[in-house]
């Protein structure tokens, strides 16, 4: 007789037993699992919990806002951000190949990860013993399966780390199902925009953006992307969407009229998918008005972005993602 009550009842009992008076460190990505992991954990062992969020500045608009106020807010968790902006930009300067990219970045988290969590361990306290991981069962049954699948795109992922520490590992979602995780979530109280979430990419922005990352680019994207986020809301379709790319075309200028003036700008993608499980997908048929809408705000509002495209291709032979 399953329950998200009795989920969390029977997980919060068990990882009290597991843990005793140790103490655990969770990384926070800011998605629906590790939150929810979290969060459960949070419930079990309270502050002998300590969550690392590693703000890399790949972010989107607003989403470290919500993972440092309203998660802890809802939470009562005892966080500790890195703020690692600049170190982020500065490894990617002049890189801009996309593996080359997503290496870069996923070697950078580890770095900061594992230095935050030596600063933990290095706290006064009982010993931190667990690292808590978001894992869900179709995560374990992909990994166990052995199914061959090629890797297309080296993935990035918060928590599958690192290797050479000896934690021991609670995955209180192992046994859910993605939307089971945001059942649990609710009725953990988490905010709304946390466990709705869709999937977004561990690199973040940094493979959203075509050619080199930077702090402007980086600006640009946000902006266009909150208002393609905005409207998509607006019109009650983020159910219907898996998700929805907002790329930078960063190396590709071409030319607009805006005013008076003659405009030399870049062009923005919208991607819009849907699928089941991201392994295939389709383009979805958004209404016109909609991409309307998006099409005039981000050209009125987004300087130096002219022209917004659709990109109608299906997976595959296409990725979600442009990189
Ligand atoms: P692709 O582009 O391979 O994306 O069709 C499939 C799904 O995976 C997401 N994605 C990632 N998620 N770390 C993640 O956690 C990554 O490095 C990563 N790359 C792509 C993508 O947003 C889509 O939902």
């Amino acid at each position: 007789n399953w329950t998200t009550g009795n989920v969390i009842e029977e997980q919060v009992e068990a990882i009290r037993a597991l843990v005793g008076d140790k103490r655990a460190i969770c990384g926070l990505s800011g998605g629906v699992d590790s939150a929810v992991a979290a969060a459960l954990v949070q419930k079990a062992i309270g502050s002998q919990l300590t969550c690392v969020y590693v703000d890399h500045g790949l972010m989107r608009k607003g989403e470290t806002e919500q993972v440092e106020k309203d998660f802890v807010a809802a939470t009562g968790v005892q966080l500790k951000v890195v703020d690692a902006e600049e170190r982020f930009l500065n490894a990617l300067k002049g890189v801009s190949d996309p593996e080359e990219k997503r290496k870069i970045i996923g070697r950078e988290f580890i770095r900061v990860f594992e230095q935050a969590q030596a600063e933990i361990i290095a706290d006064e306290g009982p010993a931190v013993e667990f690292l808590v991981q978001g894992t869900l069962y179709p995560d374990v049954v992909e990994s166990g399966g052995g199914t061959g699948t090629a890797n297309i795109k080296s993935h990035h992922n918060v928590g599958g780390l690192p290797e050479d520490l000896e934690f021991k590992l609670i995955e209180p979602l192992r046994k859910l199902f993605k939307d089971e995780v945001r059942m649990v979530g609710q009725e953990l109280g988490l905010p709304e925009e946390i466990v709705q979430r869709q999937p977004f990419p561990g690199p973040g922005l940094g493979i959203r953006i075509v050619g080199e990352v930077t702090k402007e680019r980086l600006d640009l994207l946000r902006e266009a992307d909150a208002i393609a986020r905005e409207e998509l809301t607006a019109a009650g379709l983020d159910r219907d969407i898996w998700q929805c790319p907002v790329v930078l075309l960063a190396d590709v200028r071409s030319v607009g009229v805006q005013g008076d003036g003659r405009t030399y700008g870049h062009p923005v993608v919208l991607r819009p998918v849907s699928s089941e499980d991201a392994m295939t997908a389709d383009w979805s048929r958004l209404p016109y008005d909609v991409l309307a809408r998006i099409s005039t705000r981000i050209t009125n509002e987004v300087r130096d972005v002219n022209r917004v495209v659709l990109d109608v291709t299906s997976k595959p032979p296409g990725t979600i993602e442009w990189e």
